[in-house]
């Protein structure tokens, strides 16, 4: 590895055209995928996988339970090895043998259903634990980033509050506010809004709306389709591990191609009048 590899990228001046950081440059896509295999045992999950992100783009991942939507994540992440292909993040391929592990998830923001947040610290040392431990910023410098970051979520007030004196809401908010504080390169959110109360939904759908209208490359898989139609540039349909659709967001929910996208659309009532079409099939699912 050579030494110009060991420092952040976008920083080297050989990682730069004409001034703007590689990251930044649209040619280069934040997240790729070529060919990527995944199985767990006999269960193959992902089945070659193919995905570029550009710069700037939301891109929304929707597909059925178990089709591999969170795999894909974690594996973006390097938090499962893959099997076969390859996964470049600006333009490095992180699945080579011998990446730094460590240095590629911190330019990669992860935000889960669960919202993981240390019981016993504070929303102000939540968001600034990582940055303090693994950046090794001072932490008066490591508190005023973390107002900023948790006024971006609308959460300066609650600086001083643990994760039991906040709604679930508001701790999906934290958490996120902890994932900018690395200031990362593509943003991963996995289901985000599943295990909230359907009232607090709305107010971590507008925090991360507002984060892809600034500019956050992100990767979103959701349920939550008038999202999906609402901030997602492109939609991905996964089925099996596969993904069998993809196109801009509109056409996929209103105009889906495949027969499986319709099924499922359908199944999450998403086409119009569609509860009037559903019937109990014989396998006790909807059909
Ligand atoms: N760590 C693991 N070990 C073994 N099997 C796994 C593991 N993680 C996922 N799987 C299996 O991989 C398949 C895909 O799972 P994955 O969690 O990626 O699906 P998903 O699309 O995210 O589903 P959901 O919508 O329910 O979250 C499932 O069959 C699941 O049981
Ligand atoms: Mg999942």
């Amino acid at each position: 590895m050579s030494a110009a590899r060991e420092t952040i990228p976008g920083s080297d001046p050989a990682d730069r055209v004409a001034g703007v950081p590689r990251a930044a440059r649209a040619d280069v896509p934040v997240v790729s995928l070529e060919g990527v295999h995944k199985s767990f045992g006999d269960n193959e999950v992902l089945r070659g996988v193919d995905l570029s992100v550009a710069a700037g783009q939301a891109l929304v991942i929707i597909g059925r339970s178990g089709s591999g939507k969170s795999t894909l994540l974690r594996c973006i992440n390097l938090l499962e090895p893959i099997d076969d292909g390859r996964i470049l993040l600006e333009g490095d391929e992180i699945t080579r043998r011998g990446a730094d592990v460590s240095r590629v998830r911190q330019r990669i923001g992860m935000v889960f259903q669960q919202f993981n947040l240390f019981p016993h610290l504070t929303a102000m040392d939540n968001v600034t634990l990582a940055v303090r431990k693994i950046r090794k910023v001072p932490r008066a410098e490591a508190e005023t980033r973390a107002r900023v970051s948790l006024a971006s979520v609308g959460l300066e007030e609650k600086a001083a509050h643990y994760p039991h004196q906040l709604s679930g809401g508001q701790q999906q908010r934290v958490a996120i506010a902890r994932a900018l504080m690395m200031e990362p390169h593509v943003m991963l959110f996995d289901e985000v809004t599943s295990a909230l109360d359907p009232e607090l939904v709305g107010e971590v759908l507008i925090v991360m709306r507002d984060l892809a209208r600034s500019g956050m490359t992100m990767l979103v898989v959701t349920h939550e389709m008038q999202f999906a139609r609402e901030v997602g540039d492109r939609l991905v349909f996964m089925d099996e591990g596969k993904i069998v659709e993809e196109g801009a967001p509109v056409d996929v929910l209103d105009r889906p191609r495949d027969e499986r996208t319709r099924t499922f659309l359908r199944r999450t009532l998403q086409l119009p009048d569609s509860l009037e079409e559903l019937e109990i099939n014989d396998e006790g699912g909807v059909a």
